[in-house]
């Protein structure tokens, strides 16, 4: 695969300029705070749109009241007085955005090319000053740039700020108990609004713009939308209320095994043997993913049916596999299929096949690769003698998506 392959990937993803919230004020999509100041769905998803317009401004001096504490734009200066934030969003993903396979690409494109950059960043880092950080310690390299004075860094990925500060003023959520707050706060107090209860807070980088790039008339991210169309949109349940619990910042996802099998209902039925042949149904239902499982068309779910000898081996010969998945070519121009189970569909799958002579059981397993995508594209890319900056971090990268997959059910039932 060429260089050109690695920025088609790259090339797609531009074309994504400022994915804003998709205007609707038709869906009011969480409970209503009543000490809001947005309350309005309509005022609402302006407010988002103009909240998440990229590229986000700078965000300026900060105001001279302002400790050196809370002048700090760093997670770590949040985290000193929102300990039980700093701590889940340590270990969430949203913090390790800048990710090694997405920083060797940004190193391939170069320290010059910052509105490629912002193609990516907007997601991943979406602060300006992690852009100006970005671009200063690429053209550095291989020396390191001074820490900024503002605390901030690209390597942060995305912060609390990123979320939560714009123009140095700090906006969130009304206080969970509905009252007001004290008067004198640090940093100046912050803006109330529910938007952050609102589905469309998430939607700025979890959904692409209608007239983004798709597959097979599917918008290639479409995690809104197919909330959106689902029951649990209806019943109000938004991505907050799934992946921010309490409003824990932990944002679980696929690649975490209990809050996959949180969402699904997996039942199998034990083997029957009848003239020769066994026979079995495994049926897997989407019960509380609030989208299609899997919603992305990076990761990929195996499932495997097959008879195992004695000593525990499949019997190669006797194995069933189904995949689930929205299944891409590497260079997003193609959709080989689409498997995924949509919110409350159940699948089945029936096996039914000759019982081979040393068969002593039948298993059952389903295997989760979040990264699969990804690990294909690094290989690929790799393979590539033209890549060179970005070599070591693809490489990291490659290894870290090669560990990732694990199974979230195994059966195993004696054949009679
Ligand atoms: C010196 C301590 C301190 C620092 C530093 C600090 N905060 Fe706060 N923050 C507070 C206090 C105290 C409150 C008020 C909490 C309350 O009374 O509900 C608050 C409130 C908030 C709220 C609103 C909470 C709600 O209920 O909606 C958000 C959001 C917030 N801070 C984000 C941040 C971010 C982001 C940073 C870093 C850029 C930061 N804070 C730095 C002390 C601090
Ligand atoms: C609209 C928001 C958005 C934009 C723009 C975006 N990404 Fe992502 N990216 C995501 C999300 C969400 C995920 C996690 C889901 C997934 O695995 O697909 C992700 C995952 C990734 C991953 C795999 C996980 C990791 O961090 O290693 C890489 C690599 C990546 N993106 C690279 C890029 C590059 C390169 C660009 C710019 C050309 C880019 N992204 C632009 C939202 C975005
Ligand atoms: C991806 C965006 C995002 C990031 C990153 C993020 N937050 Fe939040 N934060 C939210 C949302 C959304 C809510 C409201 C959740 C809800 O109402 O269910 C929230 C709520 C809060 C609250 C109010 C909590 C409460 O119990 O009332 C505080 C304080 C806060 N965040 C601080 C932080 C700090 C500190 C960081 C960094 C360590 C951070 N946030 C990172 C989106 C974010
Ligand atoms: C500024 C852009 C941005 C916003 C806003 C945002 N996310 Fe993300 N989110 C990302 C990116 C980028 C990733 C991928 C991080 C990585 O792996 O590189 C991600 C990853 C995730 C994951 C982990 C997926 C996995 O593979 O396990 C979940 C879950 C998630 N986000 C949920 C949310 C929810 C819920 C909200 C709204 C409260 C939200 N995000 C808001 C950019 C964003
Ligand atoms: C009813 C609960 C529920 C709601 C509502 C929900 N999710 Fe999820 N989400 C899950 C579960 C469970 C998973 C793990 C299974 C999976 O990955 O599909 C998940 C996975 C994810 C992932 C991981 C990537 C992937 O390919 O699956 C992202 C990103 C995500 N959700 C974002 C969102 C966003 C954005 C919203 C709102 C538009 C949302 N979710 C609404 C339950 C929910």
């Amino acid at each position: 695969m060429g260089m050109r392959s690695l920025f088609g990937v790259a090339a797609l993803l531009l074309v994504l300029t400022g994915c804003n919230p998709s205007p609707d004020p038709g869906s009011a999509s969480s409970p209503q705070s009543p000490s809001s100041s947005a309350s309005l769905p309509g005022a609402r998803s302006a407010f988002l749109e103009k909240y998440w317009r990229r590229p986000l401004a700078p965000q300026g001096a900060a105001p001279e009241n302002f400790s050196a504490l809370e002048a700090s734009l760093a997670p770590s200066a949040c985290g000193t007085c929102h300990p039980r934030q700093f701590e889940d969003w340590k270990s969430a993903l949203h913090s390790r955005a800048m990710s090694p396979g997405l920083f060797g690409q940004l190193q391939e494109m170069g320290a010059a090319a910052g509105d490629d950059h912002q193609a990516c960043l907007q997601c991943h880092a979406p602060l300006a000053e992690q852009g100006e950080h970005l671009r200063q310690t690429l053209a550095n390299a291989p020396h390191s740039v001074p820490p900024r004075p503002d605390g901030v860094s690209h390597a942060h990925g995305l912060t609390c700020a990123g979320c939560h500060v714009r123009n140095r003023q700090v906006f969130g959520p009304p206080r969970k108990d509905g009252s007001a707050p004290p008067r004198q706060l640090p940093h100046d107090g912050w803006q109330a609004t529910d938007a952050f209860e609102d589905s469309r807070f998430c939607a700025a980088c979890h959904q692409f713009e209608a007239d983004g790039p798709t597959l097979n008339g599917k918008l290639l991210e479409n995690t809104y939308e197919e909330w959106r169309a689902s029951r649990h949109a209806r019943e109000n349940r938004s991505c907050q209320s799934c992946h921010m619990p309490d409003r824990r910042h932990l944002w679980r996802g696929i690649h975490d095994p209990e809050m996959v099998k949180s969402g699904l209902g997996i039942e199998s039925s034990p083997p029957i043997i009848s003239k020769g042949q066994v026979s079995a149904q495994l049926q897997i239902t989407n019960r509380a993913v609030g989208h299609a499982f899997p919603t992305y068309v990076t990761p990929r779910v195996w499932v495997e049916i097959g008879q195992e000898s004695a000593g525990g081996k499949m019997i190669a010969s006797t194995i069933e596999r189904h995949l689930i998945a929205r299944d891409v070519s590497l260079d997003l121009t193609m959709e080989k299929s689409d498997t995924r189970i949509m919110p409350d569909e159940t699948r089945r799958y029936v096996y039914r096949r000759n019982l081979h002579p040393r068969a002593i059981a039948l298993t059952t397993r389903i295997v989760v690769e979040p990264d699969a995508f990804y690990a294909d594209f690094y290989r690929a890319t790799l393979k590539d003698q033209d890549v060179r900056i970005g070599r070591k971090a693809i490489d990291r990268a490659l290894q870290h998506a090669e560990q990732t997959p694990y199974a979230i059910y195994l059966s195993r039932q004696k054949v009679p």
